[in-house]
């Protein structure tokens, strides 16, 4: 759980390469999760939203607090000349819950996106409660946190001060398969 809003669930198989993600927020709006450096600039997000039932959900980058002008703030991949490395994409806005999935690889290839790997990982996320285009979050749907993707480990302490709740993210890995 990120904060008593947004809970992040995740499934790495190392053998082949792949991470597979899913997000649970509590909106019904935008949604974006992913590894990055302690702050907004620097985080590799994956962003999404549910439109009429439809799934939007592409790959950024984010190199400044602002929509993406001129190549510069929160950026599509592709627009960046990047690729989009959002794989078997899923979703649903239902009971009042944004839910979605994705996997991407490992590492991905990309130069425009961070590499999941072991040991604590410095991860962003952000949202907003109900507008489904990218625009900017509160100030109290957004933080930092650090995970380990490969051992479950979160590090609360190191957590932003968003009311962040330390939670047993083991626990959340072995849900995962009854989530959808
Ligand atoms: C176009 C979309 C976005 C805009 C215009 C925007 C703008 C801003 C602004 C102006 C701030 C400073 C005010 C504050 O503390 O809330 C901020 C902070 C922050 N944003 Fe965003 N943001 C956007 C998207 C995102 C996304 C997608 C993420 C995460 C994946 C994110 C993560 C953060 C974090 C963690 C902070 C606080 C730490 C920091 O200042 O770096 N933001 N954002």
């Amino acid at each position: 759980m990120l904060n008593s809003e947004f809970t992040i669930y995740w499934t790495v198989d190392e053998a082949n390469g792949v991470i597979d993600l899913a997000a649970k927020v509590q909106n019904n709006g935008w949604v974006a999760f992913g590894p990055g450096k302690g702050r907004m600039v620097g985080t590799d997000p994956v962003i999404g939203f549910i439109n009429g039932g439809q799934l939007f959900i592409f790959d950024y980058s984010i190199s400044a607090q602002q929509l993406c002008v001129g190549g510069q703030g929160v950026c599509m991949d592709t627009v960046l000349g990047g690729t989009d490395d959002v794989q078997q994409a899923s979703g649903v806005f239902e009971n009042g819950y944004t839910q979605i999935k994705w996997r991407r690889r490992l590492d991905t290839g990309d130069s425009h996106d961070i590499p999941i790997v072991k040991g604590l990982m410095d991860v962003s996320f952000a949202y907003h409660p109900d507008l489904k285009a990218l625009t900017q979050h509160l100030t109290t749907t957004r933080g930092t946190a650090k995970i380990n993707f490969f051992t479950g480990e979160d590090n609360e302490e190191e957590s932003s001060a968003q009311g962040l709740i330390a939670s047993a993210v083991v626990a959340i890995i072995l849900l995962e398969v009854s989530l959808f």
